[in-house]
């Protein structure tokens, strides 16, 4: 179950599949992570071409809306047959429920479903003067987590430095999926709580989310081989 999962923040098609191109020879086809930008850029046909390819898509829409919409958007979501798929726990237990319930075809299989917690990108401050969210940031995430595995949710996505804080409130069996991923001889860029693939895997995370570090590689395929060395094999 645990892998490595490559974030294909690429602006179009043509950029996403040249990148795929390179790994064309590799035993290991990587799972990979369509996002916003790749997804309204590139549409349903994206997604059609990475599977026709055989990679495994963890499609990172991150859908927030009242349950029925979720409901629907879900139901067609689940046609496009991708692995792994999100929402974010804010919306309400009852809207994961209706995300799960959309998300199920007809001969009771689905994709894996996650929630988001906070966004790392959410500071414990905005959170509590802007979402007038009196708690610390820790005990929100495990709360929501909690609400996700209730609607009976398969995971969350977290930092992984908080993998330890879900696993504990909802138990080990319940996925984390963890972006914030750098090598130790590496740049943060833009992120800020940041761990080893290695690290990651003590910690506990099930999945790691790798951009930068592999897209932006001189040798992609080399980077995730580290990775997935580092990760899966160590
Ligand atoms: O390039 P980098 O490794 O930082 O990319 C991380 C990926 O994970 C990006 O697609 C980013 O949007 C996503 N992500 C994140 N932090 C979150 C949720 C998603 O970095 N909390």
């Amino acid at each position: 179950m645990r892998d490595v999962i490559i974030a294909c923040d690429f602006p179009s098609a043509e950029e996403t599949l040249a990148f795929l191109d390179k790994f064309e020879g590799e035993k290991r086809k990587p799972f990979v992570k369509i996002g916003m930008e790749l997804y309204y850029g590139a549409g349903n046909e994206i997604v059609r071409e990475i599977k026709r390819r055989g990679h495994k898509i963890f499609l990172d829409l991150k859908l927030h809306d009242i349950p029925n919409t979720v409901r629907k958007a879900m139901k067609v979501l689940s046609a496009l047959d991708v692995d792994m798929t999100n929402v974010h726990a804010s919306g309400t237990v009852e809207m994961m429920r209706a995300a799960l319930e959309g998300l199920t075809r007809a001969d009771g299989t689905r994709p894996l479903l996650i929630a988001v917690t906070q966004l790392t990108s959410t500071s414990e401050e905005a959170m509590q003067k802007q979402l007038l969210i009196n708690a610390g940031i820790n005990d929100t995430i495990a709360h929501y987590a909690r609400n996700a595995r209730e609607a009976g949710l398969d995971g969350v996505v977290c930092s992984p430095l908080e993998s330890a804080l879900v696993k504990e409130a909802c138990g080990k069996d319940f996925i984390t999926v963890t972006p914030g991923i750098r090598f130790a001889d590496a740049a943060a860029d833009d992120q800020v709580r940041i761990t080893t693939p290695a690290r990651a895997r003590e910690i506990g995370s099930d999945f790691i989310v790798v951009g930068r570090p592999i897209t932006a590689a001189s040798d992609p395929v080399a980077a995730y081989r580290r990775c997935v060395k580092e990760f899966l094999e160590q």
